[in-house]
């Protein structure tokens, strides 16, 4: 009690002092205006703390920042031994993979190679944080096959160790968590409650645990060198009205269950569960993982709803038509979608079919693996410095060249104009389906080779409605076609 006391008391005094050098070192004002708000504190001036990143340019700290001995964590089996139904739930998510997952490591190699190493340590604070703390990450492992790290440096995802070894952050971005294992000379776990007893390892109330500024260390990523704002879950979420009313990213990811959270604890009403579902259906599919792709998709369900804006009573054939549909972010505590830039994308595919079955229009078909050209699409597109879109190459990332993403709460009101052909059958069939996808198939093959995975397109919602043709007015001459 009291030695964890003097310890946190320690702690705090370094972090403070930290923050005094770091804001002392450097004069005011910032080479990067847009992103000020987002830098706690500013990168540039960070870097010239000395030892303040140990794992430069990741912001993971450890105690005295020394590199950690791998002995000092069990792997997550060992955990799940009483954790039963928690290591299960948690088996079932995208962060226990978020090392040997085939998209991120087909990326991480590439990043590597293109930087001469540079980004190592960056891209693998946050998908294996005890990896890169125990010193186990080079070059050589980060443009290694899976099979071959597996064989030759296991190390995890972001598993239990991971998580219930944070005693502290020290900002807001870029994985500045402090990573302190053995805190008190034995396996010390920091977890929500303050009555928890286990044979196996001493707990600790940990407050951040119960907060979304926990996630946000990894949950907001920035450029560690141009400072562009790759991505912002976090802020997006601190931003909404979600956060005012406290709903955490822990409400709406871990939503508590009635039972144990350890087989030899007592009976909880409320115990925080461990699925972490987001939205990854497609890749936890390619994994083998079905149960978790199905909490995606139910994830993403909720998240989302299409409307038609009022529709006219009647379509006049042989003219152009208009018609406005509406997105809504009704269950998401960020933007959406959120994450990963290059990838995540949601777009609405709308369809006009007349009585006979015949295709008057489409907007938001799939062409060349990629969403196709005007699709209606909510997406974050990344630039270089010409200002050049990246669909790969975020490393060369030095702004942000458009986001029309929903916010949390918010929605957004699109148009569609078709022309109805004068010999259309009525009645018409309108149907707007919201679909996404976590990256696009042309991504996938770039990465991974040409079909070697086939990327599942989930619906979010759809609408449909059907409208007479009007038959009051005179059907115009097949030339109106031409204008
Ligand atoms: C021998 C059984 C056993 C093993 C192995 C075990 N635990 Fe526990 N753990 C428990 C029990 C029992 C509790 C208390 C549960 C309760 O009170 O509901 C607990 C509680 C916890 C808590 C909650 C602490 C708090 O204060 O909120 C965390 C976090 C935790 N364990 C993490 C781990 C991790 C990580 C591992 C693997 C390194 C692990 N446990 C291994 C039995 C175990
Ligand atoms: C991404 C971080 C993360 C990972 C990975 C993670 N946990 Fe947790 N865990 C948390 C957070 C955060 C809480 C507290 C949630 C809350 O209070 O709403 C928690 C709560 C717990 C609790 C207490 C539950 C309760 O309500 O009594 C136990 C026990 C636990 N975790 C064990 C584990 C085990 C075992 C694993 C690995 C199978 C694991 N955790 C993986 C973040 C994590
Ligand atoms: C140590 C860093 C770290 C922490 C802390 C962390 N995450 Fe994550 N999280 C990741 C990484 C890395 C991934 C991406 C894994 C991948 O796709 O390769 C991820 C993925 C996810 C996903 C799945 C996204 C998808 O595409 O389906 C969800 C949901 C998620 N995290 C929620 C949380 C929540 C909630 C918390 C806090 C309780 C949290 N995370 C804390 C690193 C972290
Ligand atoms: C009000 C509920 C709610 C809150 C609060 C919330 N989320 Fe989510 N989150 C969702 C839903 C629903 C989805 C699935 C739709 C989507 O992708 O946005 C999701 C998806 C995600 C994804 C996957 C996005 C993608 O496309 O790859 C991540 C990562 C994530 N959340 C992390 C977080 C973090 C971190 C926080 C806290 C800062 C948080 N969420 C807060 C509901 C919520
Ligand atoms: C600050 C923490 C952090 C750092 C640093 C980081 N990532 Fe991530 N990464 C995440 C999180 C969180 C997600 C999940 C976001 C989501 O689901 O949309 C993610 C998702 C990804 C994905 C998508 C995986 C999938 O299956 O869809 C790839 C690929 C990826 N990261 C590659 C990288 C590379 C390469 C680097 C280094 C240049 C890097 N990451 C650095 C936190 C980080």
């Amino acid at each position: 009690m009291n030695r964890s006391f003097v310890r946190r008391l320690l702690c705090f005094l370094a972090c403070l002092l930290t923050v005094t050098l770091v804001t002392a070192d450097e004069p005011q004002g910032n080479d990067n205006q847009s992103n000020d708000k987002w830098l706690e504190p500013a990168r540039s001036r960070l870097m010239h703390v000395i030892g303040g990143m140990p794992f430069f340019p990741h912001r993971a700290n450890t105690p005295g920042n020394l590199v950690l001995n791998a002995k000092d964590f069990d792997s997550a089996q060992v955990c799940g031994a009483c954790h039963t139904e928690i290591y299960k739930q948690w088996r079932t998510s995208m962060m226990s993979q978020a090392w040997d997952e085939p998209i991120y490591r087909a990326l991480l190699k590439r990043a590597s190679t293109a930087t001469e190493g540079t980004v190592d340590n960056f891209c693998t604070g946050c998908h294996t944080p005890i990896g890169l703390t125990t010193g186990q990450i080079n070059s050589q492992v980060n443009r290694s096959s899976i099979e071959d790290s597996a064989k030759n440096h296991p190390m995890p995802g972001v598993d239990c160790e991971t998580c219930h070894n944070i005693s502290a952050r020290t900002g807001l971005d870029n994985g500045a968590y402090v990573l302190s294992p053995r805190a008190h000379g034995k396996p010390t776990k920091f977890g929500p409650r303050k009555d928890a007893v286990s044979p196996y390892h001493d707990t600790v109330y940990s407050a951040l645990h119960t907060r979304s500024d926990f996630c946000g260390t990894c949950h907001n990523v920035t450029h560690p060198f141009s400072s562009v704002a790759v991505e912002r879950t976090y802020d997006e979420w601190q931003e909404s009205a979600y956060s005012f009313n406290n709903v955490t990213c822990q409400s709406c990811h871990m939503p508590s269950f009635a039972g144990k959270a350890a087989i030899m604890g007592p009976d909880r009403e409320e115990v925080a569960s461990h699925w972490f579902s987001g939205a990854n259906a497609m890749m936890l599919k390619h994994l083998g993982q079905e149960v978790g792709a199905q909490r995606a998709r139910e994830m993403l369900a909720r998240a989302a709803e299409i409307q038609f804006q009022p529709l006219p009573a009647a379509i006049i054939p042989g003219q152009y038509t208009s018609v406005a549909v509406k997105v809504s972010n009704v269950g998401a505590g960020h933007k959406l979608p959120t994450g990963f830039p290059e990838g995540r994308e949601m777009w609405i595919d709308f369809r006009v079919l007349d009585a006979s079955g015949r295709e008057l229009y489409r907007l938001g078909s799939i062409k060349d693996g990629k969403t196709e050209k005007n699709t209606r699409n909510f997406k974050v597109h990344i630039g270089d410095k010409d200002g050049n879109p990246l669909d790969v190459e975020v490393w060369n990332a030095t702004q942000i060249l458009s986001d029309n993403r929903i916010l949390p709460k918010g929605y957004d009101i699109g148009e569609f104009s078709f022309l109805v052909p004068a010999d259309a059958v009525g009645p018409l069939t309108l149907t707007a389906e919201l679909n996404y996808w976590p990256f696009s198939q042309k991504l996938a093959d770039y990465l991974l080779g040409k079909n070697q995975v086939q990327v599942e397109i989930t619906q979010m919602a759809k609408v449909t409605q059907s409208i007479p043709l009007s038959t009051s007015l005179p059907a115009a001459g097949p030339d109106t076609a031409h204008f």
